[in-house]
């Protein structure tokens, strides 16, 4: 049962102030009864809730899977740029967020959702979930690179190094710009350029593949999103 200014608020009918103004105002019903009551108790899996001709389905999580393009930032608002949530232009809820961060460069697998405990399992360092990039790197990429990475390198600086757990590098092509796909189970802030960095390399493209068992639909365009499937989610969970 949920109040049904916030039913109305969490369908991004409008802020909780507005839609008490339509609910005051008789423009709200429920079944066939209008409700001039913000506080009144709606069972949300079989009240039938009408702002004047338009029906308000109720939707408790949503779950996306975006293919992030470089030049939007991984934040619900900003005063300056757009975020991966006003990519998702199908949303229902007003409370979505990205599950963990790319950066504004980084293009690749994003988690979009309003639920807090599947973002919690996924990012918590205790949890231990793979998450793997595919890179171009502006320097020769060996096998010795590959060591350095399963051993862990310093992140942090001399006086207060920060050793990476091992990541699990695969060398795709190497040269003087080296392709690679790299597995790691951390993600501290801009881990995968500061491991290239660790090891005198710069990261010249980056894209997350996938995350846990999550692998980015190869059907979807840079920019594009879908709602992930029972299985995807079960695979999560
Ligand atoms: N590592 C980075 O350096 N950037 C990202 O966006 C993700 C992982």
């Amino acid at each position: 049962m949920i109040r049904l200014d916030k039913y109305l608020a969490d369908m991004s009918v409008g802020t909780r102030s507005e839609v008490k103004r339509l609910i005051k105002n008789g423009m709200v019903r429920v079944g066939d009864e209008v409700v001039r009551k913000a506080e009144y108790k709606i069972d949300e899996t079989k009240d039938i809730v009408h702002i004047g001709e338009k029906q308000i389905s109720y939707v408790k999580e949503e779950y996306y899977m975006l293919n992030k393009p470089a030049g939007v930032v991984s934040a619900t608002e900003d005063m300056l740029h757009r975020t991966v949530i006003d990519l998702i232009d199908s949303k229902k809820r007003k409370d979505l967020f990205p599950v963990g961060r790319l950066d504004k460069d980084t293009e690749g697998l994003l988690i979009i959702t309003n639920d807090g405990a599947l973002s919690h399992r996924l990012l918590s360092p205790k949890k231990h979930v793979d998450k793997t990039y595919y890179a171009k790197i502006n320097g020769k990429v060996t096998s010795y690179t590959v060591e350095q990475f399963q051993r862990g390198v310093n992140i942090g600086t001399d006086e207060d190094p920060e050793i990476t757990k091992p990541g699990v590098l695969e060398i795709l092509a190497s040269g003087d710009q080296s392709e690679i796909r790299l597995t790691i189970q951390e993600g501290k802030y801009h881990q995968v350029k500061r491991m290239f960095q660790a090891v005198g390399m710069e990261v010249a493209y980056l894209k997350r593949e996938s995350m846990g068992n999550l692998k980015l639909d190869p059907t979807l365009n840079i920019g594009e999103y879908r709602t992930l499937t029972k299985e995807e989610l079960e695979s999560l969970k």
